[in-house]
Parts: structure tokens; sequence; C-alpha cells
């Protein structure tokens, strides 16, 4: 099974020019999301995690099963005013402006070795926020893990020094 097949390329989405590469066939296919998800697993193992996070919401699609897999738990990522408890924040640019993200202020123990998990790599603001946030908790970045790679958005310039594993590269 080749796990390319199940992502669909949608031309001129959301913008003339971009062509959005669309990974819910791939949920759609039982075996298919196993077989990403097992990889992503498989990626983790030895790697001790104690945790894992992902970025809403297509985060949650592979972190989620991911962590579940592991057998540890799962810290969401969110918009600001989502999460109901006390928060930490990380805003970063973007190509237009800022954005924000939160973390519950609990959610990572110091020393915790965690592993970020997301749908994407673009241009990497989203997973470079993300790993600010673990580490303001006193986290550990052990690996970053994609279903897939924006190759020409060249994200992983971001986050120079961190381990990552991305499924398909466009
Ligand atoms: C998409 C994607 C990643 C992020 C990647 O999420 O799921 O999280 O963008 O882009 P970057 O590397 O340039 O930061 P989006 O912000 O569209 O949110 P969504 O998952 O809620 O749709
Ligand atoms: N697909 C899904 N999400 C995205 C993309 C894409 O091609 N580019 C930026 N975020």
């Amino acid at each position: 099974m080749n796990l390319e097949d199940y992502i669909a390329s949608i031309p001129d989405y959301p913008e003339e020019g971009v062509t959005f590469r669309d990974i819910s066939p791939l949920m759609a296919d039982g075996k298919a999301y196993r077989k990403a998800v097992n990889e992503i697993v498989d990626y983790a193992d030895k790697k001790q995690i104690d945790m894992v996070v992902g970025p809403e919401a297509r985060g949650f699609i592979v972190g989620c099963p991911v962590a579940y897999e592991i057998g540890v738990g799962f810290a969401p990522v969110r918009k600001p005013g989502k999460l109901p408890r006390k928060t930490i924040e990380v805003t970063y640019d973007k190509e237009y402006g800022k954005d924000t993200l939160t973390l519950h202020e609990d959610a990572i123990q110091p020393g915790q070795r965690v592993l970020i998990c997301d749908d994407l790599l673009a241009t990497g603001g989203t997973v470079k926020a993300t790993i600010d946030l673990v580490e303001k908790l006193g986290g550990i970045v052990v690996g970053c893990a994609f279903l897939i790679e924006l190759l020409d958005l060249h994200g992983r310039d971001k986050i120079n020094g961190y381990e990552i594993r991305t499924l398909l590269d466009y």
C-alpha cells in the first residue's frame, strides 16, 4: 500500500496557485490510517516518549492515535480562548500577520519527553510555536512527526536541531 495514493491534491485551493494536500482520504481508509499511525509509532520507538502534543485541528487526528498506541497522554495545543484552564501562549509570525497558540500550563511536567505530531509541515511556524510552548513548560522535544512535508516552504529551516520524521514529501 502506498500512502501517497490516499492524499488528494486539490488545485487552486484555498486560493489560485496553491495545491492543497488533503489527508481526508487517508483518514477515511482504516488500513491507510493505521499504516500512517504505525509508521509514526515505529519512529517513536525507543525515544521513551512521555507525552504527545499536537496543534489543532489536524494535529489531533495524527497525534491522538499515536499517543493511544504508544500508551501515553496527549496534550492539545489550541487557538486562544479554547482551553478552559490557565494557559501559556506563544505568538508567531505567519505569512500575513501573526497568530497565537496556547497550551494548558500543567499539560507538560518539567523533564517530560515530548513527541509533536501534526498532519503537515508547511512554513514551520506552527511546529516552532508548539516547540516553544513545550519548552516553556520544561518539556524536552525529542521528535516532530508529520504525514506530509511541503518541501518548497522550507519549514525544516525553522526547526534546525530538532529531529523530524515525515512520511510523504511534496
Ligand atoms: C495547517 C496544518 C498545520 C499547519 C502547517 O493547520 O494542519 O498545523 O497549517 O502550516 P505551517 O507549517 O506553515 O505553520 P491550520 O493552521 O490550517 O489549522 P487546522 O488544522 O485547524 O485546519
Ligand atoms: N494542505 C493542508 N494544509 C496546509 C497546506 C496544504 O497543502 N498548506 C498549508 N497548510
